[in-house]
Parts: C-alpha cells; structure tokens; sequence
C-alpha cells in the first residue's frame, strides 16, 4: 500500500487498551475506557455491535448473556432495551478481588457516546464485528466518524484504525474512505478450521501466511492484528515480524498479559500491542 503514511503516529509504539483496561474494570464501558487515557494509553480498543435499530453499540459479544444481565441477540433488542441493562456487576461476580461498588448499574456505551465523551483527546481503534450479521455497519460507522470529525486525512495522528478479521468489511470502509487506516486482524487455533476462518477471508495460520497473503494485506491495509497465542502456545516469529515490516506493516499482536511476554514481543519488533493492562504496557515501554 503506497498511499499509506510511513510514518503514522510518528512510528511511535502504540499501547492499545484492548476493550478499556478491562483486565481492572468492567469491559467496554466508560470507567474501563476512562482508565486507558489515565495509564497513558495510546489507543481505547472498541468493539462494535448494532442495535435492532441499526445504533452502533460498545460490545464484543454478538449476545448480550456474558457482559449484561440480559440475555439474546444483539441485534434482537433495541437500544432503548440495552440501556435498561447492567454491564458492570457481571464484572464483580466474576472478579470479587477486583470488584467495585461503583461498576453496579452500568450502561453498555453507544459509539456516538464514546466519541462525545472523549472527543479528539483520545484515539479510537474501532472493530467491526461479526459485520456480516450487521448489513450497514460500515456506512453507519462512517457517519458517525465524519458527524465527530473523525474521519479524513487522519493519518498522520491516525485518530482511528479500524480493524476487522473480515477482510470484506475491511475493503468495504476502504472504499468508502481510503483514507482510513485499516488493520487485518488474524486469528489461529490450531485442528479444524478456526471459527474466524469462515469470513477472515486471509488465511489464518501463521505458517501458512504468506508473503503473497501480507502483499494482498498491505493493497488495502496498514497492519495487522493477530493471536500471538493460543491455549498458551506460541505462534509466530521473529522472521514473520520481519517479513511484514518490511513491507512497513504495522504489527499488533493481542492480547498481550505478562510483563514478559511484552519484553518478547518487543524484541521480536512488534510496533503495538492490544492489552488489557494499559498501564503495564505503557510502564514497561516508556522509561520515564
Ligand atoms: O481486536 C483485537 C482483538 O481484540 C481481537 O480479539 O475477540 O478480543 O475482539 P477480540
Ligand atoms: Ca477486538
């Protein structure tokens, strides 16, 4: 992709904030997404959903059943219906030793909310998930980024990534605005097909990924995104690092835990990475 900036964020490492610092606050809502800006994060990850009235909403999940206490579709209840919901106290239950009065009650965000709330102070690395569920969430999304002033030549503070394991959705906001930096997500497990596999469109296996996959990639994209691990085992190496850098790829492996595993990633020379622990990742990056 020669259209794309070189030098977007000024090369800088980015410290994504992968769905808030959900490792510490209730994922996808306003104190997760808070945190990030407070540890110094570069990006807040948002994950995208739409409304059976076609509002785009912060939530990884296509149901409502792990992270509310309602249950169904997404796409089967109406916003009006979602606000009703609680998003935090599944938190507490799950985490009493990081549990906190204060995430009781919480709403399930709008992106239109996400941006009012943060406006240009923050960037925003937005995913469109399960798109094919959701015909029109790219225009939608686009939209609302042009409404926020968000979309545009934006490549030189790159305000927004959007990144998606749906390469057709990719290509569908790339036509749309090729301006906007867009991000490949890949997704591995090892056995049968990996359940990204159907609509990633990219061949998912690291040793399968090819020079000619990562020069496809790099036509429309300005990174990628993928599961260094899965079920605790490495994939991925240095030489892959290396091969998708030189074609300037941005590399963004998620979702990065420890302390070590951040020292290995960057060794190999990843230029960000997804966690769920801005503040660690930020500490262990920045020497000041
Ligand atoms: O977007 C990077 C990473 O978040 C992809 O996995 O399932 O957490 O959205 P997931
Ligand atoms: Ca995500």
């Amino acid at each position: 992709n020669k259209d794309k900036d070189p030098t977007m964020n000024d090369e800088r490492f980015l410290v994504i904030g992968h769905r808030g610092v959900s490792g510490l606050a209730p994922e996808h809502t306003i104190p997760a997404y808070d945190r990030v800006k407070e540890e110094k994060g570069d990006y807040i990850e948002v994950d995208i959903q739409m409304t059976k009235d076609g509002e785009l909403v912060a939530l990884h999940d296509t149901t409502l059943n792990r992270t509310t206490n309602g249950t169904g579709e997404v796409r089967d209840h109406t916003l009006e219906e979602i606000k009703q919901l609680d998003a935090g106290s599944w938190f507490n239950e799950a985490y009493p030793e990081k549990a906190d009065e204060s995430y009781e009650g919480l709403e399930v965000p709008t992106l239109e909310e996400v941006f009012q709330r943060y406006g240009k102070d923050t960037k925003y690395y937005i995913e469109t998930k399960s798109p094919d569920v959701y015909p029109g969430m790219e225009k939608k999304l686009l939209e609302l980024l042009e409404k926020y002033n968000l979309d545009g030549a934006n490549e030189h503070s790159s305000k927004v990534i959007i990144q998606s394991f749906s390469q057709e959705s990719l290509l569908k906001v790339h036509e749309m605005d090729p301006d906007l930096p867009l991000v490949q997500l890949l997704w591995y497990e090892p056995g049968e097909n990996g359940k990204y596999e159907e609509y990633s469109g990219v061949t998912p296996s690291p040793s399968d990924v090819t020079s000619e996959d990562l020069e496809e990639i790099d036509r429309y994209a300005v990174g990628i995104g993928m599961n260094y691990r899965y079920d605790g085992e490495l994939f991925y190496d240095e030489d892959f690092i290396k091969e998708a850098r030189e074609l300037d790829l941005l590399v963004h492996p998620y979702t990065v835990k420890s302390e070590s595993d951040m020292n290995l990633l960057l060794d190999w020379g990843v230029t960000g990475m997804f966690t769920n622990y801005a503040g660690k990742l930020h500490d262990v990056t920045h020497d000041e």
